[in-house]
């Protein structure tokens, strides 16, 4: 990186500062903000659902595409309820809740470090706190008319049952032979008892997971397989090391359906915590969906004809926890020997929301921009703005991580050329527009 940065940049130190940008550029904000917001819930906007976009399309390409042993699905998010039963949802996922008697706030058990002091006990800041009991995440809702024990139903906690629900019509259809995966990506939902740190623990939030079913004698080693491919897709999002780690899950803190489990951490501002998770989860969906829904889920090998039920290696990653990291990895200040400063968002090329800005130096020369800009927006998503000086139009590109800007300026039209300017050096080149397609296209595939 070359800048004329005079003392080195700074990373994200406070979430708020983040939280500050992502509404102000149209990132992220909170859900009926007008209504003074609801909390755990949280909108995309312009290039917030560009940059998840993005990542999904991402994921799809490597998970799905880019496989023969990998297939997609895109299921209803209300499942029968009998699934939920059988996955055993109904009955273990639930979190140690307590209540505060004063001010009656609500924590969970196992999260009482920072809550903070009682607002409402004379002669102490304590809170007078209840016993833990078990609280349920998941959100009821009914179907149909009438709402009784029989129309209950669940949005669900996690995107995989359908894909255990799906698993047979899925392989029959697709022709798959064991081993091989089904990837989903979609909404989930749980009712967390404290949402915090942004979007990082939410009421809903995406998820992208993938299902691989193996035979018994070969999880060991797609456990491997899939772990490792994981921390390369974060690697090549530009994550670096020193910001990544795995944690591999002690005895009691497993799920009820995980044989083992490694989590994919990310240092955030706030410390390290999971994004990804890598679980075994044994015969056990198969085996439950089987026995609570009467159909057999066991596959025959068409060699050796044995018959056996699919052990099930999932990777399950958080679309909105992998977008927060990349924001929070991504910000820089940079601060120059004049003192002036700039934010800069240093998002992989492939993520930005926009790939470039053509930017006019003068309105007169709006209808050549416009006609470059019109070109360019066939390939990618690019932004075209006039308005005000061409230093903070710079900025303004700089701080929603355009890779990179385009300026047609009085030269142009004798030359020919425009001036690209790199987001990250800064640095500016005049590229012949009949040639800037190709050159956007060479820096933006072999960025990273
Ligand atoms: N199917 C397995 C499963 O759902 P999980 O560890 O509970 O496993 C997987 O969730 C991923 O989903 C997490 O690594 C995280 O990225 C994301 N996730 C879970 N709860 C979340 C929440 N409340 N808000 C945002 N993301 C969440």
């Amino acid at each position: 990186m070359t800048t004329d940065s005079a003392t080195p940049p700074r990373r994200l130190e406070s979430m708020d500062d983040l939280v500050s940008l992502c509404a102000r550029r149209g990132f992220i904000f909170p859900s009926s903000e007008i209504y003074g917001g609801i909390n755990g819930f949280w909108d995309y906007g312009p290039l917030g659902v560009e940059l998840k976009q993005n990542l999904k399309a991402r994921w799809w390409q490597c998970m799905v595409r880019e496989r023969d042993d990998v297939v997609g699905l895109d299921s209803s998010i209300i499942c029968h309820p009998r699934t939920w039963e059988a996955s055993g949802h109904t009955e273990h996922f639930s979190d140690p809740m307590v209540d505060c008697r004063a001010c009656k706030k609500r924590f969970r058990a196992d999260q009482l470090d920072d809550i903070g002091s009682c607002s409402a006990r004379e002669g102490s800041s304590e809170h007078d706190l209840t016993e833990p009991r078990s609280f349920n995440l998941m959100f009821r809702t009914s179907i149909g008319a009438s709402e009784d024990a029989a129309s209950l139903a669940y949005l669900r906690p996690e995107t995989c049952q359908s894909i255990f629900n799906d698993f047979k019509r899925v392989r029959e259809t697709a022709r798959q032979k064991i081993p091989f995966g089904i990837a989903q990506i979609g909404k989930a939902f749980r009712n967390e008892i404290n949402p915090r740190n942004f979007t990082f623990r939410s009421r809903e939030f995406e998820q992208a997971e993938m299902e691989f079913f193996c035979h018994p004698s070969e999880t060991e080693k797609w456990f491997s397989h899939w772990l490792a491919e994981r921390l390369r897709f974060h690697r090549e999002l530009g994550l670096d090391d020193e910001f990544l780690r795995t944690r591999r899950h002690e005895e009691g803190e497993l799920a009820h359906y995980a044989k083992q489990a490694i989590d994919v951490e990310y240092r955030f501002p706030f410390g390290w915590q999971e994004i990804e998770g890598i679980h075994d989860r044994g015969d056990w969906d198969l085996r439950r969906h089987s026995e609570y829904s009467g159909k057999g889920l066991g596959v025959t090998d068409p060699e050796t004809k044995e018959h056996f039920v699919p052990m099930v290696i999932e990777t399950s990653v958080g679309l909105d926890r992998t977008c927060l990291a990349v924001l929070c990895h991504a910000y820089t200040v940079e601060t120059f020997e004049a003192g002036d400063e700039r934010t800069v968002m240093r998002l992989h090329p492939a993520l930005a929301p926009l790939k470039a800005a053509v930017l006019p130096l003068s309105k007169k020369l709006a209808e050549p921009a416009r006609k470059l800009h019109r070109e360019l927006r066939r390939h990618w998503n690019v932004f075209y703005d006039d308005a005000g000086n061409i230093g903070r139009r710079y900025r303004r590109q700089d701080e929603v991580g355009t890779p990179f800007c385009l300026t047609y300026d009085f030269d142009s039209e004798d030359d020919g050329k425009v001036t690209v300017r790199d987001r990250d050096s800064m640095r500016q080149d005049r590229i012949a527009i009949d040639a800037v397609v190709e050159y956007l296209r060479e820096q933006l595939e072999n960025a990273g």
